[in-house]
């Protein structure tokens, strides 16, 4: 990681550029492609792309930790959206012993999706055919594996629309994008259409209609923990000064679904926490979604949950509360 680290005036300038696009975007019915040249996508690709990635990493980390596999008649994975191509990266360095026949890369820019494949190939085993197409060529169906990660913010309502006809058709859904209201109340709107013919594998401990979506002040999210040589590294330091980024925090939405029926869900019926606990002296607030699909504001006092309490002053990704609940 290091070697690309240090940038020149006029490289962080360009990416200062492209983080004001983004964080601008929600205001804007779409965005025009940004991607000017390789050289951009490569600086992406090191640094905003690297924080997706270790988003990617948090979510396949729960997966894996609750025994959950990607399907077994997945045969392709389609990274949707793909930009310099994070989420197909991190699942390919990831799922050694599920990795597909094919994955591929799709972006409205040729540019993108060039860099994406071409970087991909490079860490592939050779078994694995890897191939760009545009999205309108793109035809998922039942043996695809979605992956979509960060492009709510840019699309308008018909391209929105085309992506959840490609999601309708796909076997099996992963969706990461960044933990703001307005990113995590429309993913809960496309939990909720899919859920006709989907089941909701993560973050939801239930398959009912989303209580969040319509809550005032509370969203469905997460945050996640970078790897922790990044508080060692220079690079992220002047990073972080240079985009006034705050390394630790790490918003996340998510979306697992897989088609009816492919295989069973098993979910283990326990209270989700939603975003992070609040800590006073002795006791914490925290919300939770539930089995039974509802959400709600729990006091649960430390002496009570000891070990949880300790575990969540570190880590709080996407936990549950195992332990018997308060009586108090
Ligand atoms: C913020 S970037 C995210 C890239 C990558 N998925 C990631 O997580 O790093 C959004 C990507 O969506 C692509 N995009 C925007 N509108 C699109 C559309 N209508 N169809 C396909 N791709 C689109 C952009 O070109 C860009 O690569």
């Amino acid at each position: 990681m290091s070697q690309g680290l240090s940038k020149t005036r006029a490289e962080v300038k360009d990416l200062q550029r492209l983080r004001q696009l983004f964080l601008e975007a929600p205001a804007h019915d779409g965005l025009a492609d940004y991607w000017a040249d390789e050289t951009l996508l490569s600086l992406y690709d090191t640094t905003f792309a690297r924080r997706i990635g270790w988003k990617w990493d948090a979510v396949l980390s729960e997966l894996a930790a609750r025994c959950w596999k990607i399907p077994s008649n997945i045969r392709r994975w389609v990274d949707w959206g793909c930009g310099s191509g994070i989420a197909g990266e991190v699942l390919i360095s990831r799922r050694h012993d599920e990795l597909p026949e094919a994955v591929v890369f799709s972006d409205r820019s040729l540019k993108a999706r060039l860099f994406a494949s071409k970087k991909a190939s490079e860490i592939s085993p050779q078994a694995i055919k890897i191939t760009h197409e545009s999205p309108e060529l793109l035809q998922c169906g039942e043996a695809d594996l979605l992956l979509v990660s960060h492009v709510l913010n840019e699309l308008k309502t018909e391209q929105l629309n085309s992506l959840l006809e490609q999601a309708k058709n796909a076997g099996c859904l992963l969706w990461v994008e960044p933990g703001t209201p307005h990113c995590s109340k429309k993913l809960s709107e496309i939990r909720d259409e899919l859920l006709n013919t989907f089941d909701a594998v993560a973050p939801c401990p239930h398959q009912l209609a989303c209580p969040l979506r319509g809550a005032e002040g509370d969203w469905c999210h997460f945050f996640a923990a970078p790897p922790p040589h990044v508080f060692q590294d220079a690079f992220w330091a002047n990073f972080s000064k240079e985009f006034n980024i705050d390394l630790r925090s790490l918003p996340v939405s998510f979306l697992v679904m897989q088609k009816k029926g492919l295989q069973p869900c098993n979910p283990s019926g326990n209270d989700r926490i939603i975003a992070r606990p609040r800590f006073y002296k002795g006791f914490a607030k925290m919300l939770v979604c539930g089995a039974g699909g509802k959400a709600q504001l729990l006091q649960l006092q430390q002496r009570n949950h000891k070990a949880e309490f300790k575990m969540w002053e570190k880590d709080c990704f996407f936990a549950e509360i195992t332990s018997a609940r308060d009586s108090d």
